[in-house]
């Protein structure tokens, strides 16, 4: 018997594939604590590191907010804490390999505190080939838990702090959209907010959809309730949440899609609001129509191609072609020519060929993209790429991105010296990385402006007049 076969609540992968038509419930108003619970983390100390993307960044805000309800106080030094959760993200091997050194890290902070507890969370929880390798190596782990189940928290803690064994929950198939779940919100101006989860893509390299469950909107009253509570707060910015904010709906089958909502959430006079990402094959003209629509939706618009070359993106399995990529882009461009648009690039699919790369760098050149996100294609254990046979030499594939990225800071120069000289407006987030009288903060199409200015400026929209373009940001100076 391997460990593997030891685990009844693990993971598994086949499972997580499958996508069923039954309606997912959604379920208001039901979190308590366990009997005992709620000062189960009183004068204890917890430390949460939160790898990949913002769905993980606003789960961290829900594993928090029922922390706290549990006693727990948050800090920022992984020595001194009594509960450490690492929520993981599964896209890449290189986001992998640092948790792992992590949960190495933490072996040692053992020998000093043996009642410390290390949770492990998120998407890697999903993959069985982790959970199998944490029962393995890494036997000082204590809790396993998964993405659908952090409502499930205090229960687990309870659990793992009881047995010796590691707890592992992780449920391969989602459950009900847990509404009214305590949250601890990392930002006092920004929020993220969840109009959907997971993804039924399945881009053939993709992870995701098998992490993170089928599509599951949250209902629209949900979505509109949180944005004006935010108001009232004093949010300035909401950002909406989806792997695939474009299908959002799909699933609800109201004749309700994400340009309704948009157009709805506008309607709250929340100052900003963004959205992320979007899926060029949902992305319908209305819809960029609906963006367009009000001044308090951002010009800003992550649109992921992956690649430049139709063949390649078939095999991606991405459901659009370059020529299709082109037509969506172009009706962006036009309708909202001061937009700023952003993209994710993987070079290197299995066996892609020379000219297929070169149609990349020309889309790339074509579209002249405000800023990229690129990577190193990386095999995903149980993704249908991760059979495909690759020819292509390691050394090519870091060429090839070099190349790009040289492509990338070229055309980043170019998008921002269009501001120079030009006045725009910054929401302030707070001192800058290099010195406290030096504020920071993102403008309408998300360029982030350095400028000298007082710190009680943070969470005010600020007119700034933009002095010199860098690659990745700008300088300026407070005009009012
Ligand atoms: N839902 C979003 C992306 C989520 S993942 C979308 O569809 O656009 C973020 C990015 O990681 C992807 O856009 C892709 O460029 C990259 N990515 C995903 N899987 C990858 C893999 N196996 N290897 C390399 N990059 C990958
Ligand atoms: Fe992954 Fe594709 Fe879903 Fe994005 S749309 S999360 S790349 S499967
Ligand atoms: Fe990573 Fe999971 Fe997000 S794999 S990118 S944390 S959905």
């Amino acid at each position: 018997m391997t460990n593997y076969d030891k685990i009844f609540n693990g993971p598994n992968l086949k499972a997580a594939r499958i996508r069923t038509k039954e309606k997912v419930n959604i379920v208001h108003d039901a979190y308590e604590l366990p009997l005992g619970m709620a000062d189960f983390g009183k004068g204890k100390t917890y430390y949460l590191k939160t790898y990949g993307c913002q769905a993980n960044e606003r789960d961290s805000e829900t594993i928090a907010g029922i922390l706290e309800t549990m006693g727990y106080q948050e800090i920022d030094d992984i020595d001194h804490a009594d509960l450490i959760v690492l929520n993981t993200c599964a896209i890449r091997e290189n986001a992998e390999d640092k948790v792992f050194g992590k949960i190495g890290y933490v072996k040692n902070l053992k020998k000093f505190n043996p009642n410390l507890i290390l949770a492990i969370c998120g998407c890697m929880a999903q993959e069985e080939s982790v959970v199998n390798k944490i029962l393995e190596k890494y036997q000082h782990v204590d809790l396993v838990f998964g993405t659908h189940n952090i409502n499930h928290l205090p229960k687990l803690l309870q659990q793992a702090n009881q047995e010796k064994d590691v707890t592992v929950e992780v449920f391969s198939t989602e459950g009900d959209v847990q509404e009214d779940l305590p949250a601890k919100r990392a930002d006092k101006y920004k929020a993220w907010v969840n109009i959907m989860y997971g993804c039924n893509k399945f881009c053939t390299y993709c992870i995701v959809p098998y992490t993170r469950g089928k599509e599951r909107s949250r209902l629209k009253e949900d979505i509109i309730k949180e944005v004006a509570e935010l108001v009232d707060q004093g949010y300035q910015e909401v950002t909406l949440l989806g792997q695939n904010v474009n299908s959002y709906g799909n699933d609800l089958e109201l004749g309700y899609d994400f340009g309704d909502l948009i157009k709805e959430v506008a309607k709250t006079n929340i100052p900003r609001i963004r959205f992320t990402t979007s899926h060029p094959y949902d992305f319908t003209f209305a819809m960029v129509d609906a963006i367009n629509s009000a001044d308090n939706i951002m010009p800003y618009i992550h649109l992921p191609v992956q690649s430049g070359n139709s063949e390649i993106l078939k095999l991606m399995g991405r459901k659009y072609d370059r020529e299709q990529y082109l037509e969506l882009f172009n009706y962006i461009k036009k309708t909202m020519p001061n937009a700023a648009i952003t993209t994710d690039i993987i070079v290197g699919f299995p066996n892609e060929t020379d000219e297929q790369f070169e149609d990349t760098m020309s889309i790339y050149d074509y579209c002249e993209y405000d800023l990229a996100y690129t990577f190193v294609y990386s095999p995903r254990n149980g993704t249908p790429a991760a059979k495909m046979a690759d020819n292509v030499d390691l050394q090519v594939k870091s060429d090839r991105l070099r190349r790009l990225n040289d492509m990338v800071n070229e055309k980043a120069m170019k998008a921002n010296k269009k501001f120079e000289g030009r006045i725009v407006e910054v929401l302030v987030d707070g001192p800058s990385k290099k010195s406290d009288k030096v504020m920071s903060g993102y403008t309408r199409e998300n360029k982030l402006v350095n400028f000298a200015a007082p710190s009680d400026l943070t969470g005010k929209i600020v007119s700034v007049k933009i002095t010199e373009a860098k690659t990745w940001t700008l300088n300026g100076e407070l005009v009012g």
